[in-house]
């Protein structure tokens, strides 16, 4: 089976194609990191004209780079939430009309589950159960996935997500948007810490996670401090280490109360080099450690082809109806 699948929850439009024996066929994602850098955020208006713009041609050089055509497709798989309205409805009416044209079915994906499931497109021994920490901009999830369609959260943000807060840090170091990446750029010679920031919630005894008291403390050393490039790269690394600690922490006792050995760590955070490096280096002997393909940790089409082959088995109905859920939870 030929899955096409359709990303276009935020400011990335990206299609893949997903072959039920030869894996991820090929892969394109367009990031509209340009367009909403001089903002500071992304503007949704502008983010769905430019997947409008976008999905045609990106389907065209998708399908010609790996000699297929249109008619090879058995299925469109589509992000439906959570993610801005406006760019959900461009995917969604893509999707829709394509496999009406092309009389296939299409299937809705949930963009958190795909993430979380992301990581068996390359690790294909992996089955569940297994704790997932989700950390993208718009989530920080920490949820036990007993198997697909039985997930438990455990533990969320209850202000900002981890993303988010690397972004706003990073405008406030004068660094472009998405910040997560320069943070990690920034930081990455310096070897001592300079700066004591708070690690919030780490000894709570619950799961959830605040990040926003961290994201205020920063700012004020931020706006007391000379913006020197030196100083950036200390802010910068003590700020990386204090999120890194709080997620490496909470994740690794969730394995050990509830006693399971494999964790997955996924969504657009968990590109971040050192926090991959630390997961490794800090685990238990006895817990696996497992990050999607780099390329799949940001929004990517690959994770929701794949998660369209994984629900195909489902009962899907064909509609014309288009009802995004912006604000969608994984249960
Ligand atoms: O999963 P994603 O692409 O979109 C959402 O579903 O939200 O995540 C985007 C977030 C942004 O906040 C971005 O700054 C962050 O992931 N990010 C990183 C890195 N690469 C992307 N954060 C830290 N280090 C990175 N290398
Ligand atoms: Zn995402």
């Amino acid at each position: 089976m030929l899955v096409l699948g359709i990303e276009s929850s935020c400011d990335e439009t990206g299609l893949a194609l997903y072959h039920s024996n030869n894996g991820i066929l090929g892969h394109i994602v367009n990031s509209q990191h340009e367009i909403h850098g001089r903002y500071g955020g992304i503007v949704p208006e502008l983010a769905s004209r430019d997947h409008v713009l976008k999905l045609v041609p990106l389907l065209d050089e998708l399908l010609n780079r790996c000699k297929l055509e249109l008619k090879d497709l058995d299925l469109i798989a589509f992000t439906n939430g959570p993610g801005l309205m406006g760019p959900l409805l461009t995917g969604a009416a893509f999707a829709k009309s394509l496999a009406w044209a092309l009389n296939i079915k299409h299937i809705e994906v949930n963009h958190l589950e795909a993430h979380i499931f992301s990581v068996m497109i390359t690790e294909k021994n992996l089955n569940p159960p297994f704790i997932s920490m989700l950390v993208s901009g718009g989530h920080t999830i920490l949820s036990i996935i007993n198997q697909k369609n039985e997930y438990k959260i455990i533990g969320k943000t209850v202000d900002d997500s981890a993303g988010e807060v690397f972004d706003k840090v990073a405008r406030q170091l004068g660094l472009p948007y998405p910040g997560g990446p320069e943070i990690s750029k920034a930081s990455e010679k310096i070897r001592n810490s300079k700066y004591k920031f708070p690690r919030p919630m780490i000894n709570s005894n619950n799961y959830n996670f605040s990040f926003s008291g961290l994201k205020t403390h920063v700012i004020q050393v931020i706006n007391e401090t000379k913006l020197t490039n030196q100083n950036i790269s200390n802010i910068a690394f003590d700020f990386e280490n204090a999120i890194i600690d709080v997620l490496i922490h909470k994740t690794l006792k969730a394995s050990q109360e509830f006693n399971i050995k494999n964790i997955v760590i996924v969504g657009g955070v968990s590109a971040n080099k050192k926090l991959r490096f630390r997961f490794q280096n800090e685990k238990s002997n006895n817990t696996n450690i497992f990050f999607p393909d780099i390329a799949f940790s940001t929004d990517n089409g690959a994770m929701i082809a794949y998660m369209g082959w994984i629900k195909s088995k489902d009962n899907i109905v064909n509609s014309l109806n288009i009802k995004p859920n912006p604000t969608s939870k994984i249960i």
